[in-house]
């Protein structure tokens, strides 16, 4: 039986978070600049988004770039800043192939200007696109979207619009980036790094977590089609016992 036909349609995860890892290694292992692994990256991005949208997943979100990652040297990073424009423009006509919804999360503001307009435009020209949503997190840190969604709260508090009754865990998660998202169910890790890296700290609060030592520019179709099977076997039980969960 192919792994495609092992997915139960009926159970798979509303929402899958991405940390796509080991570009630079990739590139090294073939002599090349980390940038030619950024570079076939690309490709593996546009065959998970296709393949979650075939098979009916309803949200993917894919760590492109982390606040951390501005430290690395100016050359790689004007280069990845320079491939998301690029890539961007290239993949609007498969968004719209496949009627999928973009969004970006992350301290947008601090992309460069062009990188900025080429993003906005591919999330106005598919906002009314029903199939998938792909979220791109870009700049994004998790707990520098925790301390704003607080700021947020907190000026609204200041502001007496909010009392601290309000400040709930609905509340809370609707000042996130992530506000109208499902939850991510399932989070995986490529390149055999077992972290988190300041990735989605409050969403992922219940996520099944599944590393692969597969390099992202070589992962495919059936990279994730194993993991949607793994989780599948996992059992969810947040915080209650196996025998109460039979027992629904
Ligand atoms: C992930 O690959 C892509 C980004 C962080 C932008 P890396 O560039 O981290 O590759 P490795 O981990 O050094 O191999
Ligand atoms: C995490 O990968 C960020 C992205 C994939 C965009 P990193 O390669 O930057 O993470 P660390 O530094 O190894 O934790
Ligand atoms: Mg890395």
């Amino acid at each position: 039986m192919d792994l495609k036909e092992q997915i139960d349609l009926s159970r798979l995860p509303k929402h899958i978070a991405i940390i796509m890892d080991g570009n630079g290694r990739w590139a090294k292992k073939q002599g090349k600049l980390r940038i030619f692994g950024h570079q076939n990256g690309v490709l593996p991005v546009r065959e998970t988004v296709e393949t979650g949208a075939e098979l009916g997943v309803k949200c993917m979100t894919f760590y492109a770039f982390s606040t951390e990652n501005w430290n690395r040297p100016k050359v790689e990073v004007d280069a990845l800043m320079s491939l998301l424009v690029t890539t961007i423009n290239k993949e609007i006509k498969t968004l719209q192939e496949n009627k999928i919804r973009l969004k970006a999360i992350g301290d947008l503001k601090s992309l460069p200007a062009k990188s900025q307009v080429e993003l906005q435009k591919a999330i106005d020209a598919t906002s009314s696109n029903q199939g998938m949503t792909m979220v791109l997190a870009l700049s994004y840190g998790s707990r520098w979207e925790i301390l704003e969604a607080a700021k947020a709260m907190a000026v609204q508090y200041k502001n007496n619009q909010i009392n601290l009754d309000d400040f709930t865990e609905s509340s809370f998660n609707a000042s996130l980036d992530t506000y109208d998202l499902p939850e991510p169910e399932l989070l995986i890790r490529t390149s055999g790094e077992q972290r988190i890296s300041n990735f989605l700290l409050w969403q992922l609060a219940y996520a099944e977590l599944y590393f692969t030592d597969v390099l992202w520019p070589d992962f495919r179709k059936n990279d994730l089609y194993k993991a949607i099977i793994d989780f599948q076997k996992r059992e969810r039980r947040f915080g209650k016992t196996s025998e109460q969960l039979q027992d629904l």
